[in-house]
């Protein structure tokens, strides 16, 4: 399947089998255990911007909760979709800076999440992108955010993000940081790779 989708999509469709294996293969719980004591109870409704293959949307709809899993690669999609059929998950086609459908929509959410996305998008974009999370989160609400650091995989599109600067920008829209764990070991072993594991209430 050609890569051909929105901006910081590169590189994911053409490798959706491969990923399907690899991200399928690291338990929810694991991947995500410096912040599930921060999850609020179940049921929440949560928002899972760039879910994949739909791993974390699972484990939260597992839990209870009320899932909107935002993917934009079709292959990756339809994957998770078919991976994980669960009636607590609602998959929608749409992509960051604007995630155009789901503001239209005008709901707002408990929980937003971003694992492995935001280190996609370019400065102006992240720019363009941290208000209309930021929006999408209730008041009191929590966003959880990692972000990479080190080697770009080949054909993939991807910017080194000091933890500072989202947390700047972060607040700058009514975020504050709870959580800043920077330069966390990869879950693949990768050399050189490393993870900031932030959180922040509204
Ligand atoms: C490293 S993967 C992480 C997937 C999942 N969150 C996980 O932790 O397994 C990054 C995901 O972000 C998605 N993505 C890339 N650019 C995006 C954008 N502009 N808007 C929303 N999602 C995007 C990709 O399609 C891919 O599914």
């Amino acid at each position: 399947m050609p890569d051909n989708g929105p901006r910081g999509t590169e590189g994911y469709a053409s490798e959706a089998d491969a990923l399907v294996r690899q991200y399928e293969s690291l338990p929810f719980a694991d991947v995500h255990r410096h912040v599930l004591h921060l999850l609020p109870r179940p049921p929440a409704r949560v928002l899972d911007i760039g879910s994949g293959t739909g791993r974390d949307a699972a484990g939260l709809a597992d839990l209870g909760h009320l899932v909107t899993a935002v993917e934009p690669t079709a292959a990756l999609r339809l994957r998770a979709k078919h991976l994980h059929p669960s009636p607590r998950i609602d998959w929608v086609d749409d992509s960051l800076p604007d995630l155009r459908l789901l503001a239209a929509r005008e709901h707002t959410f408990d929980v937003v999440m971003l694992t492995a996305v935001w280190m996609h998008l370019d400065a102006i974009e992240r720019v363009r992108a941290m208000p209309v999370i930021a929006g999408l989160l209730r008041s009191g609400g929590l966003m959880m955010l990692t972000q990479r650091h080190g080697p770009v995989p080949a054909g993939r599109r991807m910017f080194d993000v000091p933890a500072s600067e989202t947390i700047a920008l972060a607040e700058t829209h009514g975020l504050t940081c709870i959580q800043r764990l920077e330069g966390g070991d990869s879950h693949f072993n990768r050399p050189g790779v490393t993870w900031d594991r932030l959180a922040f209430r509204r």
